[in-house]
């Protein structure tokens, strides 16, 4: 299978091609001088089976744009399956229209443009919600980065440990690492949004007192969330607390939210590139996924 990569995850085609010595296939994408995005495949396709892999972040609307043209691309080349891995699945959280809102499902039209672009597989990292999958009418999988952090936490030695759900979406995630982890104890904090990009902690079902805190979620994005639900879960007397977070879209202030925080360790996934300010960051640990990468596209092959 020939994979070719697109400009957003640079840095896992890297550890993909050296660590996992996975090959992959020449593509240009440049950009005409009116900006608009370029794409020329630099192999013979017809008739064989391709994957492209490509994250939807920031800047979304780019990165987006990007994968459907080269899944074009390869299409008019006659490839014969398009699979696609999306580390980091973009515009994912607008996906319901709740009270009868003026909103848009965004979710549901990037499901809509993905297929037309002649994309048959999708494969992403944790998608905010699995109902997403029931969007598109092919093959969509989404794989847990589960295992990679479960690796982590079972080197650190935590005193008497609770997993976190900073919200109710968290649960089904904490409750998963918990059975992993031989049933720890789970801990909800109720989380509402006064306003749009705005969190606060309403209420929290469980008692941490003297426990060390695993908290866990799909992203962090302004940092809001987890920081606020840390600050709530001190006050309640919580010893050390740790975050894992697959998706690191960091935002906005995040950056000085994460620093005047009183969480110990934040700790991520490279589903998105992350900037050299936050690298700087004393307490964030970024974990790969390119294994996972290799194991799912190993399995295609197979
Ligand atoms: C929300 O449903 C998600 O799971 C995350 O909790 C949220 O996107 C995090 O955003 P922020 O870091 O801006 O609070």
């Amino acid at each position: 299978m020939k994979i070719f990569f697109g400009t957003s995850v640079k840095h896992l085609a890297n550890l993909l091609s050296h660590t996992c010595k996975i090959k992959l296939s020449p593509i240009v994408i440049s950009r005409f001088k009116d900006n608009e995005i370029n794409v020329k495949i630099d192999e013979n396709v017809r008739g064989e089976d391709v994957c492209i892999i490509q994250s939807t972040c920031y800047p979304a609307n780019d990165n987006l744009m990007e994968l459907m043209i080269i899944a074009d691309a390869l299409k008019r080349a006659a490839a014969k399956k398009i699979i696609t891995i999306i580390p980091y699945y973009g515009y994912g959280r607008q996906d319901r229209r709740i009270n009868l809102e003026q909103v848009p499902i965004t979710a549901k039209l990037v499901a809509n443009l993905l297929s037309i672009s002649g994309i048959d597989q999708i494969a992403t990292i944790d998608i905010h919600c699995e109902q997403i999958q029931g969007f598109f009418d092919i093959v969509f999988d989404s794989i847990s980065a589960e295992t990679v952090f479960l690796e982590d936490i079972r080197k650190k030695n935590f005193l008497n440990p609770v997993i976190v759900a900073p919200d109710f979406g968290s649960i089904r995630r904490a409750r998963k690492m918990s059975k992993a982890l031989k049933n720890v104890e789970v801990v909800v904090i109720e989380k509402i949004r006064p306003n749009f990009n705005e969190t606060q902690v309403a209420n929290i079902i469980g008692n941490v007192k003297n426990r060390d805190c695993i908290l866990v979620d799909d992203i962090i994005d302004t940092a809001s969330t987890l920081c606020k639900s840390a600050y709530y879960l001190k006050n309640q007397g919580a010893s050390n607390i740790v975050c894992y977070t697959t998706h690191p879209v960091l935002s906005e202030n995040a950056f000085y939210t994460m620093q005047k925080s009183v969480i110990d360790e934040f700790i991520v996934c490279d589903t998105i590139p992350i900037n050299l300010k936050f690298k700087k960051l004393s307490n964030i640990k970024i974990l790969t996924i390119s294994k996972l990468i290799e194991k799912y596209i190993l399995n295609i092959i197979i």
